[in-house]
């Protein structure tokens, strides 16, 4: 049987509650991204690194991209968990933007996360605000998915967190 680990890196929490949830399912180690050593990861076949969706980017995806040489040889696949609902345009469009070169064959799953502004920094409660005002200046009929999402949770809290969210990533798991 293959040995796995899970790599999170969350801000808020819903990146933390699907690794835990894989890691019950799975019987993988958890990591936080942040705390991780590439010397760590060097018993393990699969690794399975997820992340919260910032601002297109997601959390801890640097350190696969810096250590991607040393890792080849193991089974890597990714989830972004992000507020949007899911959408196979924008995923190919991640895709397109982060997964070039030794990384281009990982594939990307999305889990939809949450959204608490009452739980936001003051930062990111600003940043989604005057995101919020750019957006609402466009026609709603040309919004991206995660504009149409941002924009019917304006001061609202929602959670979209579902085990069953983790099926195609356990799939995944059971076939490497
Ligand atoms: C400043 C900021 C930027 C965000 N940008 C995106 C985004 O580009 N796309 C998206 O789908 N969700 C975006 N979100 C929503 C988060 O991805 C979502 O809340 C997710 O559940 C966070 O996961 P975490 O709690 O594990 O950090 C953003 C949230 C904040 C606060």
């Amino acid at each position: 049987m293959s040995k796995g680990v899970i790599l999170y890196q969350s801000k808020y929490g819903s990146t933390k509650k699907y690794a835990d949830w894989l890691s019950e399912k799975t019987g993988y180690d958890c990591i936080e991204t942040k705390k991780a050593k590439v010397n760590d990861l060097k018993d393990y076949d699969v690794i399975i690194l997820g992340g919260g969706v910032y601002a297109s980017g997601i959390l801890g995806f640097q350190f696969l991209k810096k250590n991607i040489a040393a890792l080849k040889d193991k089974k890597i696949a990714v989830f972004a968990v992000g507020a949007s609902p899911y959408d196979e345009k924008a995923i190919m469009q991640s895709r397109e933007l982060h997964f070039k070169d030794e990384l281009s064959k990982i594939p990307l799953f999305y889990c939809r996360g949450a959204w608490n502004e009452d739980k936001m920094s003051f930062g990111d409660r600003t940043l989604c605000k005057m995101l919020q005002k750019a957006v609402a200046k466009q026609n709603p009929d040309e919004y991206e998915p995660w504009q149409t999402a941002l924009m019917s949770a304006v001061g609202q809290n929602c959670d979209w967190t579902d085990k069953s969210q983790l099926d195609p990533i356990i799939k995944f798991t059971e076939e490497v």
